[in-house]
């Protein structure tokens, strides 16, 4: 199946999250890609979602937020699954909970949310950001689980599956003649890398006015 992975990272720890769930999903027979939520132009031929955000200041990142506010249909019309990226729950700090993230999530009705804990590198950080990871007393260091991680991603590929019907491995889908070309991910203007491989998400769509 061809599933996109949409991740809103400012500081790579949860682009780095989003390349390994990409790498569990291939691993498992699909096609996976990661995009920024700007690279999104449309979601026809793609068979499930998962977004995953970075938290700050309790809510998911705009560029995320803005994506779910246009495409709320379509995403909930896919098997959808979601994680938050942050330090709530990292012991010694007292990063809130991410409460308005979830609202987002809930609005999308996915078949699973997870947060899992994220990374703070002080020497990443601007001036301001620094200033406010310090008065929420957020714990310095990195805390990603790959291992949970990694399992979560698993859960994921085994349910699609499941859902691709009747416990055909979905690895024995080629890949389709209407796959997007490539090419266009790189205008949308994200500085990030995005994994290679084929593009089942941003398509051109030159009259989507989005
Ligand atoms: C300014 C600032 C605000 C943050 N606010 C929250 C928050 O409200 N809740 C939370 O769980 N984590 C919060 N965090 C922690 C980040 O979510 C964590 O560092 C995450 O791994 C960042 O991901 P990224 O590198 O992909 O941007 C905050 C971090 C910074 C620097």
């Amino acid at each position: 199946m061809r599933i996109l992975v949409v991740i809103a990272s400012k500081h790579q720890a949860t682009a780095e999250v989003g390349d390994v769930i990409v790498e569990e999903l291939r691993a498992a027979g699909h096609q996976a890609r990661r995009v920024t939520p700007g690279e999104v132009r449309s979601l026809d031929g793609v068979d499930a979602v998962v977004l995953g955000s970075a938290v700050y200041m309790t809510q998911w990142m705009e560029s995320m937020r803005d994506l779910v506010a246009r495409r709320a249909a379509e995403l909930r019309a896919r098997p959808l699954w979601a994680f938050s990226v942050g330090l709530a729950g990292v012991p010694a700090g007292e990063v809130q909970d991410p409460a308005r993230a979830a609202g987002v999530v809930r609005q999308l009705d996915p078949l699973g949310y997870v947060t899992f804990k994220g990374r703070l590198d002080p020497s990443a950080l601007g001036l301001r950001e620094r200033s406010v990871a310090r008065m929420g007393s957020a714990a310095e260091g990195d805390y990603r689980e790959w291992d949970k991680i990694r399992a979560w991603a698993r859960g994921i590929a085994a349910e699609l599956a499941e859902h691709a019907g009747d416990g055909q491995p979905a690895s024995a889908e080629p890949a389709p003649d209407g796959a997007a070309p490539d090419g266009d991910a790189a205008a949308a203007g994200d500085a990030e890398p995005a994994a290679a491989g084929r593009d089942p998400g941003a398509a051109p769509a030159p009259s989507a006015g989005g």
